[in-house]
């Protein structure tokens, strides 16, 4: 079962790495179009409770749901309907330390993931993504941006060090102090690294990566202002 939230259009994690959507922001709605069409199976790295899985197993797409919190991967299970079953499979990982064989996958999404990931983990891990997928498959990444969660009060520093040709402008060392009254730093991450379009675009080429669309996105909250998320849709070019 789902657990309760106290905020409409997100659901708490259970590992303290923020919340699930209960709607898709644009790329993950096209992440589950584009699986559906889609021979070989597609990834949904950091998947939560499936707010990506769910919607493209319906509409036809071989899921791999994957996820660093088992207890995700156990909730999603019982949610996916009985017709989708044989083309659902879960398996808990950890980026940038998992390995999957290359050439595993048609298309992947990791969506709202990589902002807890520190910068070199973030290239190591895209790069992973390249491997991974079918020569032509296509990867759909979303993070947050630096104008969402408490860290959007650091968003003038962001736009300084962007102005002043920084590669990694939104990194906030000390997140725990933009945290409000009263909540228990402990259960948050001690950084957060919310990124930008023009961040994503580029990490995504140096991987070898042709980018095909990159821009914010709408958050999934009635408070969304249009730029809460970045996305980069990338593909790996054909042989
Ligand atoms: C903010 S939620 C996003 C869930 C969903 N993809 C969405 O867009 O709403 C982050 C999810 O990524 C998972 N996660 C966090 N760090 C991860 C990592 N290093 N490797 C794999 N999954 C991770 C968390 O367990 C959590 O389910």
């Amino acid at each position: 079962m789902l657990p309760k939230s106290s905020v409409p259009g997100l659901i708490p994690t259970l590992n303290n790495t923020g919340w699930m959507t209960e709607t898709l922001d644009d790329y993950s709605l096209a992440f589950t179009e584009y699986a559906g069409t889609q021979q070989a199976e597609c990834l949904d790295i950091g998947c939560a409770y499936g707010v990506a899985t769910l919607p493209a197993l319906a509409k036809g797409a071989r899921i791999l749901a994957s996820d660093l919190e088992p207890r995700h991967l156990e909730i999603l299970a019982g949610r996916v309907p009985p017709a989708d079953r044989a083309r659902f499979r879960s398996q808990p990982a950890r980026l940038p330390d998992i390995d999957f064989p290359a050439g595993s996958f048609g298309a992947l999404l990791c969506a709202r993931v990589l902002h807890f990931l520190l910068a070199r983990d973030i290239e190591i891990t895209v790069r992973k993504m390249f491997d991974w997928l079918l020569p032509g498959g296509r990867a759909f990444l979303i993070t947050d941006s630096p104008y969402a969660g408490p860290w959007w009060k650091s968003s003038p520093e962001y736009e300084r060090r962007k102005r002043e040709g920084c590669p990694w402008p939104g990194f906030v060392s000390n997140y725990p102090s933009l945290l409000p009254a009263g909540t228990d730093p402990s259960k948050h991450s001690s950084f957060i690294h919310p990124l930008d379009p023009d961040i994503l675009s580029r990490v995504c080429r140096e991987a070898g990566f042709e980018v095909l669309e990159a821009r914010f996105l709408r958050g999934g909250t009635k408070s969304a202002t249009g730029r809460e998320h970045a996305g980069v849709i990338a593909a790996k070019p054909a042989l």
